[in-house]
Order: structure tokens, then sequence, then C-alpha cells
């Protein structure tokens, strides 16, 4: 393929990268969306397999490894649980971080590619490769560890190392000595031993940076870690001298920026605070582990399935808060099964969908969406916050933290400031979970003590199943 073709297949691509992000923003274009991706990123891949750099020798490794990396692809699409979908995110992203990493080491060491720059021109493509390992070596420390979070295998409790402000500033500060270490060495062993020096530190960063984040803040550092990633493959991009790259890993990048801040803003966090680390912690105040039973804190009132039946058939109006339990449970095809028969009774029924429920952006709105639950019934927290109070019912599904008043009653708490949903103030709140265990952040949750509230315990899906037949009876 000519190298022109080359460039305007790689703008086609661009562009339709460009529509996917438009038709992903809403559940009603996003499989739009999604197709314009994976047009987008065939063109890529095939323009850029028969593109001028590649020669004919290189054909067989290529396809041996796309058939590798397709196969595990394919199995891990198809075998991966909804619940699992974060944690293969985030591995995700740890792959893009070593994928940027590898191959600044392999331009480095390349002797021709090092041979066609002199000058100014060597000093750019030394930063590049430089800053190149660097981000990619962070998004793939950070994000492996940040899969050891969201999977339960390391803890949600956040690391906090004496003087780790001072430790971040020290690394920083070498990794800029050595990064001027490596500009100046003329030849590529000498620049080795900076390079390796920097990827240790970075390496060391990345682990730090996530370990020291809070349970409830995890959301912020997933989709900074998306963010970190896009600016990997972009720094590859740059490596490469591929546009395409370039272009698409900015979009990355940008829009992982972008929802990294929506989601501090949906946290009532202030972005700077949550890189440094520490918070979730309630001030110093250790929180128990996530899913661990809290000490009770007070007497709580179960319902059976047959009551919930009940006072859902006697409510005018209801709103529906599903957390990740809904999830675990893959309990959606009952809820929508519930909602509509209480809609064909007159009841109005709506969904508050808190921008962190769950455990991926978006979470809810796709298993709602998947089991058919019409969008203009599925609204923002915001958009429903004030309605509570003249709420007949509140049912949680499998939600905990989204929902916990402690987070507005309780300065000390972990999760003071987090804005939550007020399901505390409909005439009624039933939370639907197995036990009292205390959800991500590892909290007690205030709400299971009021007056106006009942526990209905179970398994959301078998309870729910429960009390769709209670109706209709
Ligand atoms: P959580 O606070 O984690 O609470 C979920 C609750 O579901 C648990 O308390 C659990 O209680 C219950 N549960 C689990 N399996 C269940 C089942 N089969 N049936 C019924 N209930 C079940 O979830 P949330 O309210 O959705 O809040 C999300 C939390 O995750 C926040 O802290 C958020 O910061 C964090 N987080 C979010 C994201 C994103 S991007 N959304 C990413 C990482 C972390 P039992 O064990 O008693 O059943």
């Amino acid at each position: 393929m000519s190298t022109s073709l080359t460039t305007v297949a790689y703008l086609g691509a661009a562009i339709l990268f460009i529509l996917s992000l438009g038709g992903l923003s809403h559940p009603e274009t996003s499989r739009r969306g999604n197709l314009y991706g994976i047009i987008g990123m065939t063109i890529a891949v095939l323009a850029t397999v028969s593109g001028p750099q590649v020669t004919q020798q290189g054909y067989a490794w290529i396809v041996a490894a796309m058939v590798v990396g397709a196969t595990i692809g394919l199995y891990a699409a198809r075998t991966v649980k909804m619940t699992q979908m974060p944690e293969l995110v985030a591995l995700m992203h740890s792959l893009v971080g070593l994928a940027a990493a590898l191959v600044g080491f392999a331009t480095y060491i390349d002797p021709s590619a090092s041979a066609a720059y002199q000058g100014a021109e060597k000093v750019i493509h030394d930063v590049e490769i430089y800053i190149g390992i660097l981000i990619g070596l962070v998004t793939f420390s950070g994000s492996v560890i940040a899969f050891g979070k969201l999977s339960g295998k390391i803890g949600g409790k956040p690391l906090l190392l004496p003087a780790r402000h001072w430790m971040n500033l020290a690394g920083l500060l070498t990794v800029i000595y050595f990064g001027a270490r490596f500009i100046e060495a003329d030849s590529a062993g000498a620049g080795m031993t900076p390079l390796i020096v920097m990827s240790v530190i970075a390496l060391l960063f990345g682990i730090h940076m996530v370990m020291a984040i809070g349970g409830a803040d995890m959301p912020v550092v997933v989709s900074m870690l998306n963010s970190y990633s896009g600016w990997a493959a972009a720094a590859t991009g740059f490596m490469l001298s591929n546009d395409l790259l370039i272009v698409t890993g900015a979009l990355v990048g940008s829009s992982g920026a972008i929802l990294s801040y929506i989601m501090c803003r949906a946290m009532n966090r202030n972005f700077i605070s949550v890189i440094a680390g520490g918070f979730g912690t309630g001030g110093g105040a250790a929180a128990p582990a996530a899913g661990g039973e809290a000490q009770p804190a007070g007497e709580v009132v179960s319902v059976s399935a047959q009551e919930t039946a009940e006072l859902l058939r006697d409510a005018k109006n209801v709103i529906i808060v599903p957390g990740y339990g809904m999830a675990v449970a893959q309990a959606q095809h009952t809820v929508q099964e519930i909602t509509r028969h209480l809609r064909e009774k007159g009841v109005n029924v709506r969904f508050g969908i808190h921008p962190v429920a769950g455990r991926m952006p978006g979470h809810m709105n796709v298993l709602l969406a998947e089991a058919k639950v019409p969008y203009d019934i599925v609204l923002e927290m915001d958009e429903l916050n004030e309605d509570f109070p003249d709420t007949d019912v509140a049912i949680v599904i499998g939600a905990n933290d989204i929902v916990n008043p402690a987070a507005q009653d309780d300065p000390a708490s972990p999760i003071a400031g987090m804005p939550v949903l007020e399901v505390w103030k409909a005439k009624t709140s039933i939370v639907m979970k197995r036990s009292m265990a205390s959800g991500y952040a590892g909290v007690d949750n205030p709400l299971f003590y009021k007056e106006n509230n009942r526990m209905l315990f179970g398994d959301a899906k078998k309870m729910l199943d429960e009390v769709l037949g209670a109706l209709k009876t």
C-alpha cells in the first residue's frame, strides 16, 4: 500500500474513532458507536500491516502475534463475567502500558532507528522514548495493582507510607536527573543505565500511587489509568512516527482525563488529592476491609419478599437504586420484569443511577439496557435526588456505599463528602442484600438502622424472583 493510501486509511480510521466515542456517550447510540470503533480498528490494522514499514519476513511474525492475541481476546471476551469487566479493563490498560515501554526499549536499541536522528531531532526522539517508557511503566504497574484491588486479591485499604509525598517528589527529581543523563548519552550502551533506573522508579511509582488510593476512590484511578494508557499509546505513536497511533492515543488519553474529572466531581473529590493518595481513609481512621461484617450500630428490621411485594403493590411512586450486588446476582432481567409489571398497574417506577454505582463507569446503565429497561425511566442521581420525599418505596438492590447517609452526616467517614442517593427520605426504603457486610469502601451504613428502613436479606436474583412471584399472585 502506498504512503498516501495509508494516510487516507488512517484519516478514515481516525474519523471513525471520533464517531465511535460520540456514539458511546449514550446507551441508544452505543451499539453504533461500537461498530464504528470495530470498523475503524480493522482499517487501522490492515493499513498498518500493508504499509511500507512491514517487510515480507515480518508478515509471519505479525500473523502469529495476531492469532495468539485474537485467541486470548476472544477467549477473555466470551468467558469474562460482567462483574469481572473492570478487572479485565485494568488488565488491558496494563498491556497497553507494557507495549509502550517495550516499543520504547526496542526503538532505543534498534541501531537503524537511532541512526536516522541527529542533533535536535535526536534529542526530541530521545525525549519521546524516555517519556513513552515512563508513562508506559507507570500505567503497567499501576494497572496491575488496580486489577488486584478490583478483583479483591489486594485489600482496598490505602497503603499510607510515612513521608510518601516526599518519596514521590524524590522519585520525580531522580527521573528528571536521569532523563538529562539519558539525553546526554552518546551511545545506546551509555543511555541504558539511566533508562533502567528510571524504569524501576516508574514501576515503583505506579505501585505506590494506586496502593495509596482508598477503596471508594478507585473509580477515579480506573479512569485515570485509562487516560494514562491513551497517553502511553500516543507516546508510542511518536516513537514509531505513526500518526494514527498519536491521534488514537490522544483521543483515549483526553477522554479518560475528562472521565476522571467527571468521576472526581461525582465523588466530590479534588483530582490532585486523589492522585496524591490517602483519600478514603477518614483522616487516618482505617476503614474495615470491603465486604467485612461491620459492627452492628443498631437494630434492623427485616422483611420478607411477600411483604416487599405488598409495599410495592400499594405504592404510587417507586425508585429503584441498583448497585454492584445487582450485577453480582445478575438480577437485571427480574428487575425489568418487576418494573414492567408495576408500570402496567400504574405505578410510577424510576431508576436512580449513581455515577460510581457498580465497579465501572456506566456499569448499571449497561445492565439495565441489556435487560431492555426503557431509557427514559433510568435517571442520573442529580435528576431525581430531590424526589425521594415524594416517593413511597425506594428499593435498593445490592447497593451500599452509594446510599450511605454517613457521607453527609459523618465528617470522619472515609466517604465523607461523596454525594449519595438519599433513599432514607422516601416513606419506606428497602435494602436488598445478603448480609450486614459493608460495601466496597468498607464502611458501616447507618441507613440499615433507620426507622423507615427494611432489610430484605438474600441473593438479589432469588429474592426478586420471589417478589415477582408474590406480585403476580
Ligand atoms: P457496594 O458499596 O460495593 O455494595 C454492594 C453491596 O452488594 C454489598 O454491600 C453486598 O452486600 C451486596 N451484594 C453483593 N452480592 C450480592 C448479591 N448476590 N445479592 C444481593 N446483594 C449483593 O456497591 P455500590 O453501592 O454499587 O457502590 C460502588 C462502590 O464501588 C463505591 O464505593 C465505588 O467508589 C466503588 N467503585 C466503583 C467503581 C466504578 S467506576 N463504578 C470502580 C471501583 C470501585 P452483601 O455482601 O451483604 O450481599
